[in-house]
């Protein structure tokens, strides 16, 4: 295949933001639209740290909210007149003007304003144990911003309305956030990166039926080993809408394989040859609400080496345009790759449930918890000789829309270590690529568990795993260090404990049937014995590995046993929320 267009390799272009970063925060974001108002933070083990730079001269208006609305939400309020800073913490109770807090627990380091605008930088503890603040915790975070061109009457404290353009919501994980390395600019780090992009090559996207779409791709000679150390979404503009997640996986194909005849060429994901079926190493993923990740400046991942896999696939999952004919799509993603290689080598491996029926969520459930076990036969496979622990650094979860919440646990012998992660407001429009403040270690021997919690109140038929929006996944994808042999591992309930409306066991070859003709909608007592079979049934795992050939393990086990040995309690005195 002569055409390369799909997988175009660039110099560096550096994108600089509006303003100057203030060089002590590492963490950035723009929150509207058009990049009037931009949050930069840092933080410690116990307060984080906020600046504003907001294009007004007017006030703003800064919150935590509690469900995304901008009522109920903890807010500060900020404004410069006269060459004084004028701050406070209130909160909002209903569309009116926001009320002062009796305890004022945002401080102003300092404000002022500039030919650009309003800047204030203000500091909190993560939990003020003030019930009329909302504490910053690993969930995902709902930010909610406002501001308005005239500063308030400063005596009647009456805000002027900050009308529908200059206010909004978005979400945030304010800790577990990759930092925009201070270097990004500097020629040390453009000098010695370029980016290789894996894009979709004008595929049509179709108006009635959802599409999973896999490209193949050769890689092209790199001129030796490179490391990735950043990937982001490449989406055309006016296509994220049509996006359901894309994925980037990789593999060693044997000698068999005409590359000539998948390289460069689309299939229907569920029929496509097996080379590209089979080829499972996550490398980089995208889904709603992602954005760019930066790896940890001393890891990278291994790619070009002689040992490293040269076969790559482009998965992306496309929703029905319902309407509109014809839109094209050239959306993918991109990696940064550099030749100063880094002192840790990633990998990532993928978690969680199956995709098949035995992943399966009755109708009409405000909350509904599936777990995916990865078992400690399966880890140990995946660690061959290695005995040095997997530092986990970082997990993507990756669902469709019923999800709520989302766990990673790590089970060691007996006991529930202290999670990987754990999001009780987990956003199926924020899957985006979260970094761990600090590594957690996986033992040769521990056992892993994926847990996501569905609402499936809006479903009057159940939900079965599998790739399209009506259906539901439940997966993590971590990033730890050093590498190992295992790709993924997935789990599965064997249902055997599973009773019919009368006690009755169910056989395994009806289970199914069972399932899909219950009437979950009246029928309480089978939804019990649901509840009561995935909390007892015997469990699968299927691990596999695609370093060298493909390989993988299946193991079945009794449903795992353990006690809980979680995270210290809240550090309020007692009788504070
Ligand atoms: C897609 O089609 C347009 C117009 O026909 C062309 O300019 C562009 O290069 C194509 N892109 C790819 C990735 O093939
Ligand atoms: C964390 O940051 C706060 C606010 O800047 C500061 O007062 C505190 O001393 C810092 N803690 C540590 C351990 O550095
Ligand atoms: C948040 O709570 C407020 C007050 O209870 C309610 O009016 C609003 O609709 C809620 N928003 C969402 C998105 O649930
Ligand atoms: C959020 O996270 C913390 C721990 O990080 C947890 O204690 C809290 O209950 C969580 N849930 C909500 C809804 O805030
Ligand atoms: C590989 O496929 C191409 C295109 O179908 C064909 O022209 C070529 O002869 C094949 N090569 C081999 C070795 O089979
Ligand atoms: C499940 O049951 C429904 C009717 O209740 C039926 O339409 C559907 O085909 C069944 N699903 C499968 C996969 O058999």
């Amino acid at each position: 295949m002569s055409n390369w267009s799909f997988l175009v390799i660039h110099t560096i272009l550096v994108c600089v933001i509006a303003q100057m970063p203030t060089a002590d925060f590492p963490y950035v974001r723009t929150l509207d639209k058009n990049g009037k108002f931009v949050l930069y933070w840092n933080f410690n083990d116990t307060h984080i740290t906020f600046e504003v730079q907001v294009r007004t001269f007017g006030y703003v208006g800064l919150g935590i909210s509690r469900n995304g609305s901008m009522y109920p939400a903890d807010v500060v309020l900020g404004w410069v007149h006269n060459d004084l800073a004028y701050f406070g913490d209130y909160h909002t109770v209903g569309k009116m003007s926001p009320v002062m807090d009796i305890s004022q627990d945002w401080t102003l380091l300092y404000g002022y304003e500039t030919s650009f605008g309003t800047v204030l930088r203000f500091v909190r503890k993560f939990d003020t144990c003030d019930p009329e603040d909302v504490p910053i915790t690993e969930n995902t975070t709902r930010i909610i911003y406002s501001f308005q061109d005239r500063d308030p009457d400063t005596d009647k404290f009456q805000l002027l309305w900050h009308g529908k353009e200059n206010r909004g919501s978005v979400n945030l994980h304010l800790t577990q956030t990759s930092a925009l390395p201070y270097d990004v600019a500097s020629s040390q780090w453009s000098s010695t990166a370029w980016t290789l992009d894996f894009i979709n090559n004008n595929f049509t996207i179709h108006e009635q039926r959802e599409t999973y779409r896999c490209v193949g791709f050769y890689l092209p000679d790199l001129g030796g080993k490179s490391h990735i150390i950043k990937f982001e979404p490449k989406i055309d503009a006016g296509n994220e809408e049509y996006l359901q997640g894309i994925s980037l996986y990789r593999c060693n194909i044997g000698d068999a394989v005409n590359v000539s005849q998948i390289h460069g060429h689309g299939f229907n994901c569920l029929e496509a040859p097996p080379v590209i079926q089979y080829c499972k190493e996550f490398l980089a993923g995208w889904a709603p609400g992602g954005e760019a990740f930066y790896l940890p400046e001393n890891v990278g991942i291994s790619v070009g080496d002689s040992n490293d896999p040269v076969f790559y696939v482009l998965s992306t999952q496309y929703r029905a345009t319902g309407g509109p004919q014809g839109i094209k799509d050239t959306s993918g993603l991109r990696l940064t790759l550099t030749r100063s290689l880094r002192q840790q080598e990633a990998g990532f491996i993928d978690v969680g449930s199956y995709i098949s029926w035995q992943h399966f969520l009755p109708p009409r459930e405000p909350e509904f918890t599936t777990k995916a076990y990865c078992s400690q036969r399966c880890l140990m496979w995946g660690f061959k000789d290695a005995l040095d622990p997997m530092n986990v650094i970082g997990v993507m979860f990756k669902t469709h829309s019923l999800a709520k919440a989302v766990a990673l646990r790590v089970i060691r012998d007996r006991t529930e270590m202290p999670w990987i992660m754990k999001d009780d407001k987990y956003s199926p429009n924020y899957q985006i690529m979260r970094l761990l403040r600090k590594p957690v270690t996986v033992q040769k021997g521990d056992r892993l568990s994926v847990e996501c919690t569905y609402d499936t109140s809006s479903r009057t038929r159940s939900t079965l795993g599998g790739y399209f929006s009506e259906n539901e996944v439940c997966r993590a994808y971590i990033l730890y260090y050093p590498k190992k042999f295992i790709d993924g591992c997935l789990g599965w309930s064997s249902y055997d404990q599973l009773r019919g409306r009368f006690q009755e066991p169910v056989l395994p070859e009806d289970t199914f049937t069972y399932l899909n003709s219950t009437d979950w909608l009246r029928d309480q007592q089978m939804s019990r014995n649901l509840v009561i079979a995935l909390a007892t049934s015997t469990e699968h795992s299927f691990c596999y590995s695609n370093n060298q050939a493909p390989q993988n393990a299946f193991d079945h086990f009794d449903h795992p046993q353990y006690s809980t040995r979680l995270t210290a309690p809240s550090t309020c005195p007692q009788g504070a929320v």
